[in-house]
């Protein structure tokens, strides 16, 4: 089996996993702040996920959100960036709403994403070059519209400071209007399924995003942080992610925004 293959049932057992976790009580801590929450089941789901990949694939390099390969320093050989519960949030308050999300590259090449939202059994998959799908069917390509027409999908804590506010109210302002669904890997999700036309995040991560990208980028849609640079596979990043006509439409936004600027190279480590 390859690696896209055994990644589509490992992604799948995974999600039984988090469901059978969930019938018994787990602890909730918190990280960052008191906002920013982790569970057993995230840190037991990628623990379950980097024993299975390695039982299969020994020389295959992983890197978590909680914890796993965070000193990789370069993007040879086979890496699968995972996030094991994103939308943690909604695990705790919903117990619905959150995905598993798992890009792999080679050589820092993308060769498949994966995105699984274990409570609806949906599983969002693509192999570079080779179309993307919702569980059998197979997506349909980006449609070009503009923000004036669109949802648009945006994280409203992240973009309330000083620095930030200007152009995110603007655009918000442009759009058809907002949606915040907490789970960047669904939101991608929701793009590839053309329920929203872009996504727009000051910070994530790449366990956030790999994943959506890679599929995404199948059905036409662009990706770039907010000044049109490609996103990166070992540090943080702002990501549109849109047609790309919005695309394009969002970035304007950004330039010549000079205290934005400063701020976003502060905030983000690389
Ligand atoms: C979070 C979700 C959320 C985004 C946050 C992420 P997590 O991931 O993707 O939508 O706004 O920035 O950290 O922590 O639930 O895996
Ligand atoms: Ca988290
Ligand atoms: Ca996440
Ligand atoms: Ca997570």
């Amino acid at each position: 089996m390859d690696i896209y293959n055994f990644g589509k049932e490992l992604i799948v057992e995974a999600g039984k996993f988090i469901e059978m976790r969930m019938t018994r009580e787990f602890q909730i801590d918190s990280k960052s702040n008191p906002n920013d929450l982790v569970t057993d089941v995230d840190r037991e789901t990628e623990q379950f996920l980097y024993t299975k990949i390695l039982e299969r694939f020994p020389d295959h390099l992983i890197i978590g959100e909680e914890g796993h390969g965070q000193n990789i320093q370069d993007t040879k050989g086979v890496i699968w960036i995972v996030d094991p519960i994103d939308g943690t949030l909604n695990f705790v308050h919903q117990g619905e709403n959150f995905a598993i999300s798992i890009g792999v590259f080679i050589d820092g090449e993308p060769y498949c994403g994966l995105i699984y939202d274990c409570m609806k059994r949906d599983l969002y998959h693509a192999k570079y070059k080779n179309g993307a799908y919702l569980n059998e069917h197979a997506l349909l390509p980006a449609e070009n519209i503009s923000l004036n027409q669109s949802l648009i999908a945006i994280n409203p804590k992240r973009v309330l400071g000083e620095e930030t506010r200007s152009p995110f109210f603007k655009i918000m302002a442009e759009s058809r209007s907002v949606r915040s669904y907490g789970s960047a890997a669904l939101e991608f999700a929701m793009l590839a399924k053309g329920q929203i036309s872009a996504l727009l995040f000051l910070k994530l991560y790449p366990w956030d995003y790999t994943a959506g990208v890679i599929i995404t980028e199948e059905l036409g849609f662009k990706t770039s942080d907010l000044y049109g640079r490609e996103l990166p596979l070992l540090s943080s990043s702002s990501v549109i992610s849109g047609n790309p006509k919005i695309h394009s439409e969002i970035l304007e936004y950004f330039t010549g925004d000079k205290r934005l600027y400063e701020y976003h190279e502060k905030i983000h480590d690389s």
